[in-house]
C-alpha cells in the first residue's frame, strides 16, 4: 500500500511553481538546467554503485559488477567534457564543486603542509579558510590533526591592492618564496575578476608549487571563452561545479593538463583524493544529464557565456544609475557573471536581500571586501546566468535594475517582477 505523499509533492509543486516561474532568480551560484538535463536524471542508476573506473576489455576495473552503462557513461561524460576545455584529463566522479576541491586537498596535502588561498572577506570560499578542508584535520599515518597545531595545515592568505577586489601579484610572489606553500588555492565566490594566474604560474613551476584553481563560479564562462583560461595560464588542476555558470545537474569535475614527466602525480593524488579519499558512489544518476549539458555547452555556450557578462555590466549600470552603488564601477563593475552591490546606506545586506525576497527577486546577502561580520554584511551578491538563461538581455536586466532599486527602498514592485518574469518563461542556448 503507498504511503501518503500528498503533503511533499504539495510542498515540491510550490516550489516548482514560485521558484520555477514566478521570482526572478539572481543567485550567482545557481541555474535552471534544461528539460534534458532535468528529466534524464529519473533513472535506474539513482540505486546503484560504480566504485573505481570504468572497466576497459584489457582490465576490470571496478569494485562491483552490472556497472557496463555506466562504464560507458562515465568514459563519455569525460571524453565530452576533455573535448569542451581542450583539455587532457577530466574526472567526473566528484558530486560537487566542493567535493572537488576536497578531494584534491585530501590526495595532495599532508599535515604540516602550507597553503596560500583567497581570504573569505575578498570573496574566496567558505572551505578554502579554516573552517573548511584547507584548516580541517588532516589525517595522516594515523594522527588527528588541528588547526593551529605544530602539524595543522597553514593558512595564508593572498595579499590585496587597495581597492581589495584584485591580488597583489608583486607581494603575492613575495609571499610565496617566503612561505615556500605545498598548494595554492585561487578562485572565489564573489568573484568579479580574473586572478593572477599567468603571473605566478612561473614562480610556482620553478618552485614545484601546484595550483588548484577553483572555478566552481566560473565553470561555464571559461567553456564559453568569457573569462580566463586557468589550465592554459598554468594551473595545475581546474575544479569546477556543474551547476552555476556551467548550467548542469549538481555535480562537480576536475581538468588538468597533466602529461608531461614530473607532472602526472598531480594527477595520481586528484583520483586517490576522489576515489577512495571523499567519495564512494558518485550519485551516480546524474552523471547522463552531465553528458547532455555538456553537450549543450558545446553547441551554445559561447553565446551563453557572452550573454551573461553583458547583462551583469547592464544591471550594474542600471542600479547605479538609480543611486544604489555597484562596487569596481572604476574598473568596469565586473567581467563575470556577478555585481557585488553596496547597501550599506539602505540598512545593509541582510535588509535589502529580504525586501527584495518580499517582492520576489531573490539574491544573496554578502561581505564586501573589508567586511567583518558574516552575518551583517554591507553587500549583495547578484548574478545573471540563470535569467539569461531565460532569455532576457540587457535592456531586460537595466528594467529590471530600477525595480530592484525600488524595492530595496521599500517599495512594492511584486506585480511589476511577476509581470517580468512571465514574459521570460521559455529556455533558451538548449
Ligand atoms: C568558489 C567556490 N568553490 C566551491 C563552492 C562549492 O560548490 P558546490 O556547491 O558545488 O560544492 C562554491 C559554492 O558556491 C564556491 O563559491
Amino acid at each position: 500500500m503507498p504511503v501518503d505523499t500528498k503533503d511533499i509533492f504539495a510542498i515540491v509543486e510550490k516550489q516548482n511553481e514560485w521558484r520555477g516561474k514566478q521570482c526572478v532568480n539572481l543567485i550567482a551560484s545557481e541555474n535552471t538546467p534544461s528539460p534534458a538535463v532535468r528529466s534524464i536524471q529519473l533513472n535506474d542508476f539513482m540505486g546503484r554503485y560504480a566504485e573505481g573506473h570504468p572497466n576497459t576489455p584489457e582490465k576490470i576495473n571496478r569494485y562491483y559488477q552490472g556497472t557496463r552503462y555506466i562504464d560507458e557513461v562515465e568514459t563519455m561524460a569525460a571524453r565530452e567534457m576533455r573535448e569542451l576545455f581542450g583539455c587532457a584529463q577530466a574526472e567526473v566522479r566528484p558530486y560537487s564543486g566542493n567535493n572537488a576541491n576536497t578531494a584534491i586537498a585530501m590526495g595532495w596535502l599532508r599535515g604540516g603542509d602550507a597553503v596560500i588561498a583567497n581570504s573569505t572577506d575578498a570573496g574566496g570560499h567558505i572551505s578554502h579558510n579554516f573552517f573548511g578542508i584547507m584548516g580541517r584535520r588532516i589525517q595522516t599515518r594515523g594522527q588527528v590533526l588541528k588547526p593551529g597545531k605544530e602539524n595543522s595545515v597553514k593558512l595564508s592568505f593572498f595579499p590585496l591592492s587597495a581597492d581589495r577586489y584584485h591580488i597583489d601579484v608583486a607581494k603575492s610572489l613575495e609571499l610565496i618564496e617566503k612561505v615556500r606553500p605545498n598548494l595554492l588555492v585561487m578562485g572565489k565566490s564573489l568573484y568579479l575578476f580574473p586572478d593572477p594566474v599567468k603571473e605566478l604560474a612561473p614562480l610556482c613551476r620553478q618552485l614545484e608549487i601546484p595550483i588548484l584553481y577553483d572555478g566552481a563560479h566560473v565553470l561555464g564562462l571559461i567553456a564559453g571563452g568569457q573569462f580566463q583560461d586557468p589550465l592554459e595560464e598554468g594551473a595545475t588542476w581546474l575544479t569546477g561545479s556543474t551547476h552555476k555558470t556551467f548550467p548542469g545537474p549538481q555535480r562537480g569535475v576536475i581538468l588538468a593538463n597533466l602529461d608531461a614527466e614530473g607532472e602526472k602525480k598531480y594527477w595520481s593524488a586528484a583520483d586517490r583524493g576522489v576515489f577512495p579519499g571523499t567519495s564512494s558512489n558518485h550519485h551516480l544518476y546524474s552523471l547522463p544529464a552531465l553528458v547532455v549539458a555538456t553537450r549543450e555547452m558545446k553547441a551554445h555556450g559561447k553565446a551563453y557565456a557572452a550573454q551573461i557578462c553583458l547583462n551583469a555590466v547592464a544591471l550594474a549600470k542600471a542600479l547605479d544609475a538609480s543611486g544604489v552603488p555597484v562596487e569596481a564601477k572604476e574598473f568596469g563593475y565586473t567581467r563575470s557573471h556577478q555585481i557585488a552591490v553596496n547597501v550599506s546606506a539602505f540598512g545593509g545586506g541582510v535588509k535589502a536581500a529580504l525586501a527584495l525576497e518580499a517582492n520576489d527577486i531573490i539574491c544573496n546577502y554578502n561581505m564586501l571586501p573589508g567586511d567583518q561580520d558574516a552575518q551583517n554584511p554591507s553587500g549583495l551578491r547578484i548574478g545573471t546566468p540563470e535569467m539569461t538563461r531565460f532569455g532576457m538581455k540587457e535592456k531586460d536586466f537595466a528594467e529590471l535594475g530600477e525595480l530592484m532599486a525600488a524595492a530595496i527602498r521599500g517599495k512594492a514592485v511584486k506585480d511589476q517582477v511577476h509581470k517580468l518574469r512571465g514574459r521570460f518563461l521559455d529556455m533558451q542556448f538548449v
